[in-house]
């Protein structure tokens, strides 16, 4: 499973992408809108800290598919690794077919997903990515890790080529269960990704070893 960092947060971009894990990253407009300056700025200095080979999802604001497409393709033209992310519902999917037919292909994520049959309609219309939000469903007594662990295996026996990134991680177990449910990708927010290099038993072992290794010394 790769991991995507969910921010939009230069500093916290910075950081964990020179600990060599982050495959890509996600905003969305609550994660731009707690940032400063310019949102096409921000947006090119993303890309440009993830590197071109690694995709960034840029979300619409546009509600209608004739206007999703139109901001779609100007976001796409801000950097060659900016992926659109559309919320499902049916103008969603008109845009995902129409930007995924196009001589000029956008790849999308389709997002705010909470049941398979979303999952279902957007890989179908040509998604790259499907992200089902587990913590938010989570929040409502729903099951998250479960609607991840279908989708896995609906894709798998229906040959859908879209790739599932659980979102809405809300918690280190979050990732390990949704790794085991077949997501091929997890973005996980910073202190989440900070907490999983963390176990108490490693800060005592590195304690320990250091005493030892002085008292043993001197
Ligand atoms: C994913 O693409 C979303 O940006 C994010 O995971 C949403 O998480 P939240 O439910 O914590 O807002």
């Amino acid at each position: 499973m790769q991991f995507f960092l969910d921010t939009a947060n230069l500093e916290e971009i910075k950081e964990a992408v020179s600990w060599g894990v982050i495959g890509g990253l996600t905003t969305n407009p609550t994660l731009v809108a707690k940032e400063k300056g310019s949102f096409e700025t921000l947006i090119r200095q993303i890309c440009r800290l993830l590197g071109e080979e690694k995709p960034v999802s840029v979300e619409v604001l546009a509600t209608t598919a004739a206007e999703m497409e139109k901001e779609a393709r100007l976001l796409a033209e801000i950097a060659p690794n900016v992926v659109i992310k559309i919320p499902i519902g049916v103008e969603g999917l008109k845009t995902v077919y129409n930007l995924n037919r196009s001589a000029k292909k956008v790849p999308c994520n389709v997002t705010l997903v909470f049941s398979a049959n979303q999952a279902l309609l957007a890989a179908r219309a040509g998604a790259r990515y499907v992200s089902p939000f587990i913590g938010r469903l989570d929040d409502l007594g729903w099951d998250g890790v479960g609607l991840v662990r279908d989708m896995a295996a609906i894709f798998k026996i229906q040959a859908l080529e879209a790739q599932i990134i659980a979102a809405s991680i809300r918690h280190p177990l979050h990732v390990q269960e949704v790794a085991l449910a077949g997501a091929q990708i997890a973005t996980v927010p910073f202190n989440i990704l900070k907490q999983m290099t963390q176990h108490p038993l490693t800060d005592l072992g590195v304690e320990r070893f250091l005493t030892d290794w002085k008292q043993g010394r001197h």
